[in-house]
């Protein structure tokens, strides 16, 4: 049983590792932020476990975290924290500067300083890559930071690296790629989409607005990806390691495999911000469309959602992390969509 120090618990991701972790018997340290609201949802089906303590804490708070890691004295922290969203990160970049660079440099020092033998885990990102071109990103890729966010995460990723030659720490720095599941933030594309849809099916919407149908993303489940970082963490091999699926679909693509859950076959018409996704048919399945009509349209764009740079294409190879894990994803894409698609119209 080791002890595990998770700062970002409450996102997507640390309530799933939070859950790993308690199924292989460890000890789970879960920081939360304080906020006006509860924002321990994630952690609901586990809040109660005799292995868990959910801590106050913030990474953008020196004084917190050198307190967090010389009292809990954890074998193990991971810096999941973020402002980890893309295109807020154009809207507020010394925010997510203070958070997703700055906050873990002071994760470094403090384990630099209390305890050099903890191993230490990076949230690193594909985002770092830029994906200007069409080639299959692995660690040998270059960077191409393209918004606020993947700048202060490059600064993270380097320093993570850097700590780790300078002082002999036990880093690793998980380049993950795209990661999705029921319990996705509400403003990233994939939730956006089943949820529109959920919306749509309900007859509470008629469309779901989104902004770049063309992005290119290397989707995968969010609990393979966490199982691929406790792993990671217990490779004794402290480097760099991408974490991908391989495959790779548009928005678009995304669009069209969620309505087809559902039984709505659809058809992209005009081009730009004036392309639309209308209904062409309806079939049988266990969904109720009866509040759709043949030729509504469900997806119009709004420019709002575009963002000043993006990033037009993510794919990964992760034959190293591969080759000396044997993890692989379990979970196909076609399934990633059904699970959210299923969650949503639940909700
Ligand atoms: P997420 O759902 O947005 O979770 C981020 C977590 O960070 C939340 O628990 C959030 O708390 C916490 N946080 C934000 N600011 C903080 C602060 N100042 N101090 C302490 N905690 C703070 O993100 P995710 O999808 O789980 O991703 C986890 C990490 O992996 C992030 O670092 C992200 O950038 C990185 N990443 C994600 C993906 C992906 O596709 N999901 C891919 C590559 C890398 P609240 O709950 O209070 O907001
Ligand atoms: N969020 C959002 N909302 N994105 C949209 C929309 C919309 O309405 N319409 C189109 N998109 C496009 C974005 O422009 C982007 O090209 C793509 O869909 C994916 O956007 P997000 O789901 O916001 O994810 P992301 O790829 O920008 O960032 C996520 O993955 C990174 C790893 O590559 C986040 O989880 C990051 O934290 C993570 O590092």
């Amino acid at each position: 049983m080791s002890k595990y120090l998770i700062f970002g618990a409450t996102g997507q991701d640390g309530s799933y590792l939070a859950e790993l972790l308690l199924s292989h018997r460890h000890e789970v340290f879960c920081i939360k932020r304080r906020s006006s609201s509860i924002n321990t949802m994630r952690l609901d089906g586990i809040i109660n476990h005799p292995s868990i303590k959910i801590l106050h804490g913030d990474v953008t708070d020196t004084a917190s975290v050198m307190q967090l890691i010389s009292q809990i004295k954890p074998d193990f922290v991971l810096n999941l924290a973020a402002q980890s969203h893309v295109g807020v990160s154009f809207n507020e970049p010394e925010y997510t500067a203070q958070v997703d660079a700055i906050g873990t440099l002071r994760i470094l020092e403090s384990i630099r300083l209390f305890n050099r033998n903890i191993v230490f885990y990076q949230a690193s990102t594909s985002e770092l890559f830029g994906g200007l071109d069409d080639k299959i990103l692995d660690e040998n890729s270059s960077f191409n930071p393209r918004s606020p966010y993947a700048a202060a995460k490059l600064y993270a990723y380097q320093l993570t690296k850097m700590y780790r030659e300078a002082y002999s720490l036990q880093t690793f720095n998980g380049i993950l790629f795209n990661h999705e599941s029921p319990r996705r933030g509400e403003n990233f594309v994939t939730r956006k989409i089943t949820m529109g849809l959920s919306n749509i099916l309900k007859g509470k919407f008629k469309s779901i607005k989104l902004g770049n149908l063309d992005a290119l993303r290397d989707w995968g489940h969010a609990k393979d990806y966490c199982e691929a970082m406790y792993q990671m963490v217990n490779l004794n091999k402290p480097g760099d390691y991408i974490v991908a699926t391989g495959e790779c679909y548009s928005v678009r693509d995304f669009l069209n495999t969620a309505f087809q859950e559902v039984g709505i076959k659809l058809k992209f018409v005009g081009s730009g911000v004036l392309e639309q996704a209308i209904v062409m048919e309806k079939s049988k399945t266990d969904y109720n469309t009866e509040n759709v009509a043949i030729n509504q349209v469900v997806v119009e764009i709004d420019p709002i959602f575009f963002r000043p740079l993006d990033v037009p294409k993510l794919q990964g190879n992760s034959q190293k992390f591969r080759e000396l894990s044997g993890w692989s994803p379990k979970i196909t894409f076609r399934e990633l969509v059904a699970e959210m698609v299923k969650y949503d119209v639940a909700f």
